[in-house]
Parts: C-alpha cells; structure tokens; sequence
C-alpha cells in the first residue's frame, strides 16, 4: 500500500468525506493538509451522519490516527466544540487526534476583517463561508499570524494576540465598521481552549515521518477543490489555500516524493457555492431538481448550491493540474429522472472551441459552454454497487466522461452510504486503494 491523496476535482462538496470514511480502513493515518472549518464532510453511516468541519474524517474508525496538518488554519474555538460532539458520539479523539504545532490560528477578529472584505460597498464580495478563513492566511503570508505553537505559549500568547487584534480593529474602524471587541476576552477563551487542546498538539511532520519509516500508509483528504485552490481555481473566487494536490505536500511537510496516487472526485454534474464564474450553471427546473433531489445545500452555510452540467474543460484542467489518472464519479443517481443531460464538452470563446480553461474569471465568465446531450435512464440507479447491474445509458453516460476527459472514472458512487458504491474490477482505481 502507499500515501494517496483523494481531492476535490470542481468546486468542493464532490463527495470527499464518503470516499475518505470508506477508504480509511485501508490507512493508517488519514490528514487533512488545507482549509479550516469551512470544509463540511459528510459521512453517512446507518442512520448516524456526521459532518466534519476541521477534524479529518478518518476519525470515525476506531483506531486510526486523524492529524491536522501545517497548513490548516484553526479555530481553537470551532475545533473544540467538534471535538466534544464527536466524544458524545463515542469516538476516542483524545487518542485519535494530532494536530500541527505549525497550523495557523483564526482569532475572533478575523472573522470581524473578512465581514469588512465581504459586505463593504464597492468591494468585490467572493461569497465566503465567513470563518475568517480568508484573513488568517493573510496573516500567515503577511508573517504576523499567530501559530498553535504560540497559542500553547503562556508567556508569548497574550501579547501577541493582542498586537494582532489591535491590527485588525485599527483597519475595522479605518472602514467605519462596528467592532465591540474585547481583547481581555478573546486572551482568556483562546487561553482556555488552548489548556484543553494543548494534549493533542504535538509536530505533526516528525509523527507522519516517523509513521512512514514504520511502514504506515497515509490518506490525504483534501478540503474544498481545484476550482477553489488559490493559485489555480477562478481567481479571486476561490479559498486562500492550495487544494490542489501540491498542498498535501506543504500542508503537511510530507515531501512530494512520497505522494504515489492522487485520486480525482468529482459529482456526476457540478455544483459551486458563492461567487463566481460557472460556465455550465443550470438557472432553469433542471438545475432545481438537480438542488433538491441531490439534497444541494451548503453542510457548513446552509446556502442553496448553484447546480449545473458536467464541465469537461474543467475535468481534464484539474486532471492535469492534480495528475491524476482516475476518478470517482459521485451522485450518479441524483440524475436517475432526467430524459436528457447535457454535458459540456467545449468552451467557445470569441467565436473558437478549446478544451482550455481561461485563466481570468472575465473571460471564462464569456465562455459560451458547448454541450453534447445525452440520453437520461430514468430509472434507479440508487444503491448499485455493480458495474453491470447500472442501466446502459448511465454506464454509457460515465463512459462518455472517461472518453472525453481522459480519466478512468474508476468508482462510481450510487448514494451517500459506504454500501452505495461502485468499483469497478481491473481498474486503476481497485489496484491503487486495494478496495
Ligand atoms: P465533501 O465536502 O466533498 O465531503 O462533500 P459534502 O459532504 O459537502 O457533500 C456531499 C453530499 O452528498 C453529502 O451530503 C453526502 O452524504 C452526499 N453524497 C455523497 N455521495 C453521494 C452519492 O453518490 N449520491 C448521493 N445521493 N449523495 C451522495
Ligand atoms: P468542502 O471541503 C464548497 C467556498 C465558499 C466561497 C469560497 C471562499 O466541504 O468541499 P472561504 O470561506 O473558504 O474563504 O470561501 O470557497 N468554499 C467551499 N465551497 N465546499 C467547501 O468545502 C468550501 N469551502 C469554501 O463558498 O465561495
Ligand atoms: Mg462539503
């Protein structure tokens, strides 16, 4: 066996945390390497569901080592609270559990920072999760953020909290927004969940090389997805972390030439939520039914996703990007009713076809998509774990995928459940994760 990364190919939300849950028997240690909590996984297991925000979602198998890596950012607050439910549900996080003494913190007033970047007039509002995700890596960058390392610092904290804040609610005010902030408190609460959190901290790149000089295997599981990566997503419209599959190395401090498979995931058509350019938006009936039998709604926001078509440019961009040589194919069956779907093959742009995606969100915002129309197979597909047992035009419809893309769709997922799942025999996909 060996360290394989699973991401998101479109623009998050493809499905990631059922297919971590149900490869994470297979790992020793499962890592998340980017993102905070406005990640939302979610993972079905009977009647029980769980939705992971911060804690990878390999935490659910008894057992097995969850670690939040470096490039993470953290509420201490919002990663407390996610601990405590998932101990009520009876999992063993305290020894389960890792995180990066190098992981970022998010403080209250990032969140105050992004509320200014988001809602003041003339600002380009990106439609953020609001977590303060997006300051706190400015912070990193700016190199005046305040690490885990220096949460569990009694004597460093306080001060450097308060420097930070006193930042943030200096440029708060330079835009005449409402602040009723107060530092005592925030240097008294981060200081108590820090005391609480200060057992799981540790270096988490010596646990994960010591892990592999022992034999152990790792699972990647990225947050978010390509689109959304902040160097090559739809720029400015995108998170402020790599998702892409680079990040699992910085995000880590895994180096790249231990990575041997990434695995690709994405829906059967597309989904995006907050801003931004997205050439195949269905704006019609069909992209309501799309919301509401694939149940399209934000697990972290409750916002109604935008659902549209299959993207192929897109697809063969995050392949290339990502490098990977198969997929999984995710909600198949949400398209079980429909007589017809389109699938776009092409972007015409100022009069010309290319497979291409255009690197400003001006343009691909002109990219007219071109579609080939399938036919539908209005019938059930739901719970298939057979190849054979799908009916022909949904096999065609995902062979259609691997053809115009390039990629192995080597799993299909028929439903949210472990069971609900597709691998199919001799594939890419079966050899690398042994499933
Ligand atoms: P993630 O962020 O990539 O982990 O995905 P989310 O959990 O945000 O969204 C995916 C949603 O689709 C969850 O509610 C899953 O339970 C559900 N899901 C995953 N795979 C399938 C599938 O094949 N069919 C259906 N109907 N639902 C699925
Ligand atoms: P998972 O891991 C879908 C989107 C937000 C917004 C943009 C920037 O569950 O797939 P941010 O708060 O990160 O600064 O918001 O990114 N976004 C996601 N969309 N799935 C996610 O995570 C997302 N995390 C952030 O909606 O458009
Ligand atoms: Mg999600």
């Amino acid at each position: 066996m060996s360290n394989i990364v699973i991401l998101g190919a479109q623009w998050g939300d493809e499905g990631k945390g059922k297919l971590v849950d149900l490869l994470a028997d297979r790992f020793d240690l499962i890592v998340r390497y980017q993102g905070g909590h406005n990640a939302g996984h979610t993972i079905l297991i009977g009647d029980r569901k769980f939705v992971l925000r911060l804690v990878p979602s390999g935490i659910l198998h008894p057992g097995k080592t969850a670690v939040i890596g470096n490039g993470l950012v953290i509420d201490p607050l919002a990663l407390w609270e996610e601990t405590e439910q998932l101990r009520a549900a009876g999992i063993d996080v305290d020894n389960q559990l890792k995180i990066s003494n190098r992981a970022h913190v998010i403080l209250t007033t990032h969140r105050l920072v992004e509320k200014i970047s988001e809602t003041l007039p003339g600002r380009v509002a990106i439609g953020t999760t609001l977590r303060g995700i997006g300051p706190t890596y400015e912070d990193k960058a700016g190199r005046r953020g305040i690490r885990m390392a220096d949460l569990l610092d009694r004597d460093y904290f306080p001060g450097a909290v308060r420097q930070l804040i006193e930042d943030h609610v200096t440029r708060a005010r330079a835009f005449g927004v409402e602040d009723n902030i107060n530092a005592d408190e925030i240097v008294a609460k981060y200081s108590e969940a820090a005391e609480k959190l200060r057992p799981l901290v540790c270096d988490t790149a010596v646990l994960l090389k010591n892990a592999m000089d022992s034999g152990k295997n790792l699972l990647f599981e990225g947050a978010q997805g390509t689109m959304l990566d902040l160097d090559n997503g739809t720029y400015p419209f995108v998170t402020s972390s790599s998702a892409c599959a680079g990040g699992a190395s910085t995000g880590t401090g895994v180096p790249p030439t231990k990575l041997d498979a990434i695995i690709g995931i994405s829906k059967a058509y597309i989904t995006r939520v907050g801003g931004g350019p997205f050439p195949t938006e269905a704006l019609d009936d069909q992209g309501d039914l799309i919301r509401n039998r694939g149940h399209e709604f934000g697990s972290v926001t409750g916002r109604p996703r935008r659902c549209g078509w299959f993207d192929v440019p897109l697809l063969k961009y995050s392949a290339m990007l990502n490098g990977f040589e198969t997929m999984v194919v995710t909600k198949l069956d949400v398209l079980d009713e429909l007589a017809e779907i389109p699938v776009c093959v092409g972007y015409r742009v100022r009069g010309t076809v290319s497979t291409e995606m255009p690197a400003t969100v001006r343009e691909l915002a002109w990219a007219e998509p071109v579609y080939e129309v399938l036919p539908g197979w209005q019938s059930k597909t739901e719970g298939i774990s057979d190849w054979d047992s799908l009916p022909a035009a949904a096999k065609a419809y995902v062979q259609f995928l691997e053809k115009c893309t390039g990629v192995e769709a080597g799993c299909v997922s028929t439903g949210p459940e472990r069971t609900q799942t597709v691998v199919r025999s001799g594939s890419r996909f079966a050899a690398i994760t042994g499933a």
